[in-house]
């Protein structure tokens, strides 16, 4: 589909986007990868060349900055772009609160050069990575892209604000193809264990925190409340494996000629799990006991997110495959691996 086609994907040194490398180059796309490495190591790049083989050979990384128009255009000209995959931007809730200028500054104003150097280079077909934060306090569950959306924090505001930004752009000149991929719970790793998540400092999310409770770099887990309206009173989420959702990158742009305009489409399994159902799984994957200390809430969590998945299934015949024993499986592989991530 795709054996002579050049992808340009931002931010794809960081965690989803090296799997998306990955899978896009084993899918025959030649693959130019634009990333500043504030928040990522090249070390995850050369890995995904190394594990394409053969096709490593179709990837290039330019180290720049999607809010600087001359790097934009220096990854534009490696080879001719056909279509872009956008993840750089900041992406700690808790650090947008501390600091929304940063957010805004790189994640809304690095998507208007970006779509500025789009239109210089007469590209429009483009995969935005957003976030099932869109949703907010969810207005029922599962959550379609259909559910009234809103946001509690400045980072999950920027995936909004760039949403509309999108849709924007798509209305006002023909030939924008846009998929607006809403990610629910992300965790997991190649399973070769050479590309994974590698959190800067203490991890604030479930799955990296766990893993490093496994292999021995955190004492213990703090369960962010117990009295929650759920079965066994803890949050329930749509974990979802990294693979998977690569793929669903892979998806979105081999059917982007169905799209018309700016779509929103839910990457999620459309199961949800309970943080103990988590720390169930990874006590398993790991054979380490995982100890837990229970703590009060955490502002802005929500009980119960998961996805319906159903227009993904529809419009890109996409769906997750990969269950929550395997994303612990592929994590632990990881982590054990590279008890200190990509940093050696
Ligand atoms: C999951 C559950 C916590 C850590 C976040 C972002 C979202 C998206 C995915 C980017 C919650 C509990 C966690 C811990 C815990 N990121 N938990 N102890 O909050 O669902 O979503 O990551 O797009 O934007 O909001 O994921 O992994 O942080 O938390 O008890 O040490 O685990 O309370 O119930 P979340 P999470």
């Amino acid at each position: 589909m795709s054996d002579d086609r050049t992808v340009l994907v931002t931010g794809g040194a960081g965690y989803i986007g090296s799997h998306t490398c990955l899978v896009l180059l084993e899918a025959g796309w030649t693959v130019v990868v634009l990333d500043n490495l504030e928040n990522a190591s090249e070390v995850a790049v050369d890995r995904v060349r190394e594990l394409a083989g053969p096709a490593g050979t179709n990837l290039t990384f330019v180290r720049g900055d999607v809010r600087h128009g001359a790097d934009l255009d220096r990854a534009f000209t490696v080879a001719p772009v056909d279509a872009v995959v956008h993840f750089a931007g900041r992406k700690a809730v808790g650090e947008s609160v501390e600091h929304p200028l940063w957010y805004y500054d790189h994640n809304v104003g690095g998507t208007v050069r970006l779509l500025e150097a789009m239109q210089r280079h007469d590209v429009r077909d483009l995969v935005f990575s957003s976030s099932a934060t869109v949703y907010g306090e969810p207005e029922r569950v599962p959550l379609d892209e259909h559910c009234r959306t809103g946001a509690t924090n400045p980072y999950g505001r920027t995936k909004l604000f760039i949403e509309e930004m999108l849709r924007d752009v798509a209305a006002s000149e023909p030939g924008w193809r846009i998929a607006l991929l809403r990610y629910f719970n992300p965790v997991g790793a190649h399973p070769s264990g050479r590309i994974g998540e590698d959190p800067v400092g203490i991890p604030n999310n479930l799955m990296p925190y766990l893993m490093q409770v496994a292999v021995g770099r955190r004492e213990h887990l703090t369960v962010h409340g117990d009295d929650y309206p759920t079965p066994d009173g803890t949050p329930i989420r749509d974990y979802l494996h990294v693979v998977d959702l690569a793929e669903g990158h892979r998806a979105a742009l081999d059917r982007i000629d169905v799209l018309e305009g700016a779509v929103a489409v839910n990457l999620g399994t459309g199961v949800g799990s309970s943080v103990l159902d988590v720390v169930a799984a990874a006590r398993a994957a790991t054979g380490h006991p995982i100890p837990l200390a229970v703590g009060p809430r955490r502002p802005g969590d929500a009980a119960e997110v998961w996805a319906d998945p159903t227009v993904a299934a529809d419009l890109l015949a996409w769906r997750a495959t990969r269950t929550l024993a395997e994303m612990c499986a592929d994590h632990w592989r990881w982590q054990q691996a590279n008890p200190s991530g990509y940093r050696g």
